[in-house]
């Protein structure tokens, strides 16, 4: 039987370490409040001109392919997951393909926001079993820096996250104890405004009778992001912390367990839980859900905030380089965010 294992991984984080006190320059907060609230001490910001999404993901890339034995003319196709993309069209996946001189092979772009690792491990595990690739690169990568609101209007969103990339190259294995076991993907859109940045967008203040959008006497041309839109702050994410919250600390300990299940697991069996960093307060929820022990789970938010797409694998990668995870472990990965979409994937490593 055919499985995808992961050949090589690697992260990158941006030189600028970003704390909690530089925040207090243009907000008002405290190291206090966001330690205790969000477990976050410091984040990395990406140099603001001199780096976007797509350069850190190559980074990260460059590591993982070297990695896995292999070059990035040997990879024959690339999965991007971000929620920051250089451009807002095309996306980044074509971006690294030519950053990276590889070959015309298939570059496809994932919006999944914090589940958008899992969903794009989950595409390029299909492929790999399928047998249409060999070489699949999966990246991860965020540049929020760039977007957020550094107002005190903002700082509910802002002091949670933080710039990054991390990325793995899948290649398939007929060993029979190792490589990903099953992924597992869902999604409730009935939340979708909750954990959101409207605009710019075509959604015309469509689906609820909030306005996310205003107009008024806008012109065609101006309507995609207008002049009253910037004025109104109206281009920042929004976030209901509280509800994400809720949600969050039931569907990632409900995704794990449907994973251990359908591969006639426990919780006791897991050798490494790498949760996707919302918030330490949420991952402890879930490792208190699930009885794991701390040694059971990697946690690094304190360092890097959240990083989207990119936490996953910035979280696997240091875990891995630290010798938390070694060959015939049990690693699982979860994750939650907006959209709401959820996801969860098991490993024998
Ligand atoms: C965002 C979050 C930390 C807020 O914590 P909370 O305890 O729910 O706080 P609330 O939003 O209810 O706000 C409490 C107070 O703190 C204030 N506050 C918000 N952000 C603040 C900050 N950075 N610094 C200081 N005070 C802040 C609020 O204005 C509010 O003040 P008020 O009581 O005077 O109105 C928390 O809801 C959370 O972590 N949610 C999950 C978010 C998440 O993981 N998102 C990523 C999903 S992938």
């Amino acid at each position: 039987m055919v499985r995808s294992k992961i050949a090589g991984l690697g992260f990158y984080v941006p030189k600028n370490v970003f704390t909690n006190e530089d925040l207090k320059n243009y907000m008002d907060t405290s190291d206090e409040w966001i330690q205790e609230r969000t477990g976050v001490k410091e984040r990395h910001y990406a140099d603001r001109l001199g780096e976007t999404t797509t350069t850190m993901g190559v980074e990260a890339a460059k590591i993982a392919i070297e990695r896995a034995g292999t070059t990035a003319q040997d990879i024959d196709f690339i999965v991007f997951a971000t929620l920051s993309p250089d451009y807002y069209f095309p996306g980044c996946g074509v971006l690294l393909q030519r950053a990276l001189k590889m070959k015309e092979i298939g570059a496809l772009d994932v919006r999944n926001q914090c589940s958008g690792f899992l969903y794009a491990l989950s595409v390029a595990d299909q492929f790999i079993k399928s047998g249409m690739y060999k070489n699949i690169l999966v990246v991860g990568s965020e540049k929020h820096s760039f977007g957020l609101d550094f107002s005190t209007r903002g700082r509910n969103v802002t002091v949670i996250f933080g710039d990054g990339a991390g990325a793995v190259v899948l290649q398939p294995t007929t060993k029979e104890r190792q490589g990903i076991l099953s992924t597992h993907l869902h999604s409730d859109g009935e939340s979708a405004e909750i954990l959101a940045m409207y605009n710019p967008g075509t959604h015309a203040n469509h689906w609820t009778p909030q306005a996310y959008a205003k107009f008024d006497d806008a012109a065609m041309g101006e309507l995609f992001m207008s002049h009253t839109m910037i004025d109104e702050a109206q281009n920042f994410p929004y976030m209901d912390g509280p509800a994400v919250f809720k949600k969050a600390i039931v569907k990632m300990p409900e995704a794990v367990e449907e994973a251990l299940a359908q591969n006639g697991l426990t919780s006791a069996d897991i050798n490494m839980l790498i949760p996707h960093q919302a918030n330490l307060r949420i991952a402890q929820f879930v490792q208190q859900k699930l009885h794991l022990r701390d040694d059971q789970v990697h946690n690094n938010i304190q360092k890097y905030g959240n990083t989207t797409a990119a936490s996953i694998p910035i979280a696997l990668c240091e875990a891995w380089e630290e010798g938390k995870i070694k060959e015939g472990d049990l690693v699982c990965l979860a994750a939650f965010g907006s959209g709401f979409t959820w996801a969860s994937a098991l490993i024998r490593w």
